[in-house]
């Protein structure tokens, strides 16, 4: 790699003038922000969680801004794979740049089911395997904590489709490295480092957590050193690319995240704050290495 990193990237064959991808959860299937043109410097467009059956998510309240950052528990709110593949997607044909499908499940079965049937779709490129869910089969644990779980969902996945797919990490437990090496044995073409990280804000008056389900997944600037530390960790460790997530308020942030190891970077929280962050961060980062 040279330094600075370039911000057009080749990733999975495919050349990006921009290295940004929208990360899960913050971005809906893009189809809203598309109408608003809010896609310029977007590279690709992750979309928010999509399970087998509609879920109806976590009951309110269920975000928080703290003075640094965001508490989320939204519960992957979605209305299941079926209304997804029918209604959703056909609204995705005219975005400018491809879709990733982030599934999720709450057995090892449920991630290729919903990936089978996603497979009737052609208008996205491939999809991100979230495996911070519970699996709520063997006592609530992320699945992604257990090597020998995620070997088999990634497995699961590369048996049903032959689009590329990225497994995306929970910082919240387990060997990292361990974990992205099992996914690449089981098939994965990509890693994302990392999910959100498990985060409670108590008020004193109270005792009581400010969010319903009282833990929820914490997203700050100030996280960034921790996001670098491991997709640094994770790059250097299995053969496939690392797309990062976590903790990027600036074009510098991103091109940290690339010099570290990324080969993609997404952001989230910034966009919910900055629906036009892709073109502002290109731009920042345009005038850091006068590309
Ligand atoms: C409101 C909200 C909803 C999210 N939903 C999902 C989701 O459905 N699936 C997923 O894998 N990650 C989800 N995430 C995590 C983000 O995709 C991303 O990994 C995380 O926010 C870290 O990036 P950031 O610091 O740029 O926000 C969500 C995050 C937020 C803030």
């Amino acid at each position: 790699m040279s330094y600075p990193p370039s911000i057009s990237r080749k990733f999975w064959g495919l050349d990006f003038d921009s290295p940004i991808m929208l990360a899960s959860g913050t971005a809906g299937f893009g189809e809203e922000l598309l109408t608003l043109d809010c896609l310029s410097g977007v590279g690709v467009v992750v979309s928010k969680a999509v399970s087998f059956k509609p879920r109806a998510g976590n009951p309110p309240p269920r975000l928080f801004e703290t003075p640094l950052g965001l508490l989320n528990s939204i519960g992957l709110a979605n209305p299941g794979v079926h209304h997804v593949l029918n209604h959703i997607l056909p609204l995705t044909e005219k975005l400018p740049c491809p879709l990733l499908i982030n599934v999720a499940g709450e057995s090892i079965q449920e991630f290729s089911d919903v990936v089978e049937v996603l497979e009737q779709s052609k208008t996205h490129l491939g999809y991100e395997i979230n495996v911070s869910c519970p699996n709520v089969a063997d006592g609530g644990a992320a699945f992604g904590v257990d090597p020998d779980v995620v070997f088999q969902i990634a497995k699961g996945v590369s048996r049903v489709t032959d689009r590329p797919f990225s497994v995306k990490l929970t910082p919240n437990g387990g060997d990292m490295v361990m974990v992205a090496k099992a996914a690449v044995d089981g098939g994965a073409s990509a890693i994302t480092v990392c999910n959100t990280f498990l985060g409670m804000f108590v008020d004193w008056r109270t005792g009581k957590s400010v969010i319903k389900r009282k833990v929820a997944g914490y997203t700050s600037p100030a996280l960034l050193p921790l996001v670098v530390a491991r997709v640094w960790q994770v790059s250097n460790a299995v053969s496939v690319p690392v797309i990062s997530s976590g903790g990027v308020s600036h074009g510098e942030d991103i091109l940290q995240l690339l010099a570290a190891g990324a080969s993609m970077v997404q952001v989230g929280t910034r966009l919910m704050r900055r629906p036009f962050a892709g073109a502002e961060l290109m731009d920042e980062m345009q005038k850091l290495i006068g590309e």
